[in-house]
């Protein structure tokens, strides 16, 4: 039986009528262009993040593009993040005119190093950008006291409803940033059906920006104070989001149980090592990410037999082609580039059954003869 990485219409299947009776309330309304149905998912999110701010925007990506603008990263000023994520991170700090400086990780978690970010400032730091890998939050409360006064912007793409215990409390991914970026990219544990992003925030004025921005930069219609985007969250995917978000928690809880279930299966192979959470975290597992020998001939093996899987990242940020122009070099990022090499992401998504899983435990475990 194939198990592919991911199957959204396992999904669907299981929502459908309420998805397009969310769908079709906006069709009826024809308000297509922010509105009520935006509105509604952007308190949802906040009261989820436990912020007082959120701001629906067209993408992941422009969530934290906006969100650079919002807190005036550009040219000439450098933002600090980690080299082991998707390329959006680095690529809107690169398109606000600003230029990414990356740290090395954490082997464990994948996340940024407090540490290492703090080592990194310079007069001209603008911003730290941790990203919350796989679905567990970085030691964002280090990051921030490793850089005190810089303002962080939380790439929160993999991790919405993830949560954190800080000093003792449980805190969201999202809620303790300047500004916390989410993306609805449909692979993600709340995503739409197409693209879509939001970004929430404490802050009233950068609230108040953000919503500018993401319109062109007007506060007034016809009236522009500054150059900004076209950079709103469609309202029909506002529709499918909220029609989804109330499944958002019993979803995430379903990955956590499968985790489970994989950590026990593969905990006697010395070739597999897997995920490793941080106590500190309540991971929402966007992935379910190994590390392994022989990561491309076990990828094969696991095509060979109908199992998805998928390297999350296969080239660190710091050595892509077009970030040449910063001079890092092999090495640069030690961890970053041994976990590049060594990952891979096997099949998470909740409506798994038990037997798929097994599929799956089976296939890995034969090709390292157990
Ligand atoms: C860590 C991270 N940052 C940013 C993004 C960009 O989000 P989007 O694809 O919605 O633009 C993604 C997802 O694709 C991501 O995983």
């Amino acid at each position: 039986m194939p198990v592919p990485l991911l199957d959204l219409r396992a999904q669907h299947a299981t929502i459908r009528d309420e998805v397009v009776a969310s769908m079709m309330d906006v069709v009826d309304s024809q308000l297509f262009i922010l509105g009520a149905a935006v509105e509604k998912l952007e308190q949802h999110v906040a009261e989820l993040s436990h912020t007082k701010f959120a701001v629906g925007c067209a993408s992941g990506t422009d969530a934290l593009l906006l969100a650079l603008r919002a807190i005036d990263a550009g040219p000439g000023s450098e933002v600090v993040t980690s080299p082991f994520t998707f390329f959006a991170t680095a690529g809107t700090i690169h398109n606000v005119g600003a230029k990414p400086v990356f740290v090395d990780i954490d082997p464990r978690t994948f996340n940024i190093l407090p540490d290492a970010a703090g080592a990194a400032r310079t007069s001209r730091t603008k911003a730290v950008v941790p990203v919350d890998l796989f679905g567990q939050m970085a030691a964002i409360e280090d990051v921030m006291k490793a850089l005190p006064g810089v303002p962080l912007i939380e790439d929160a793409a993999q991790t919405i409803g993830a949560r954190r215990s800080i000093d003792g409390v449980w805190r969201m991914a999202g809620e303790v940033a300047a500004i916390g970026t989410f993306s609805f990219f449909p692979s993600k544990n709340l995503g739409g059906y197409g693209d879509g992003g939001m970004m929430v925030t404490q802050d009233e004025a950068l609230a108040t920006r953000l919503k500018r921005l993401r319109m062109h930069g007007g506060a007034k219609q016809y009236f522009h104070d500054e150059v900004g985007y076209n950079s709103r969250l469609d309202a029909l995917q506002a529709a499918v989001l909220s029609a989804k978000l109330p499944h958002l928690a019993q979803w995430s809880a379903k990955r956590r149980s499968n985790a489970k279930f994989y950590d026990a299966a593969f905990a006697d192979l010395s070739d597999v090592t897997t995920p490793y959470v941080d106590p500190a975290n309540e991971s929402i597992y966007n992935q379910y990410t190994l590390r392994v020998d022989r990561r491309d001939d076990l990828q094969n093996h696991l095509k060979s037999r109908g199992i998805g899987s998928a390297i999350y990242y296969p080239l660190p940020l710091h050595l892509q082609p077009c970030f040449a122009y910063l001079g890092y070099k092999q090495g640069s990022c030690p961890e970053a580039e041994r976990a590049a090499r060594e990952v891979l992401s096997i099949p998470i998504y909740p409506e798994l059954t038990e037997g798929q899983m097994t599929e799956v435990v089976d296939a890995v475990r034969s090709f390292y003869g157990r």
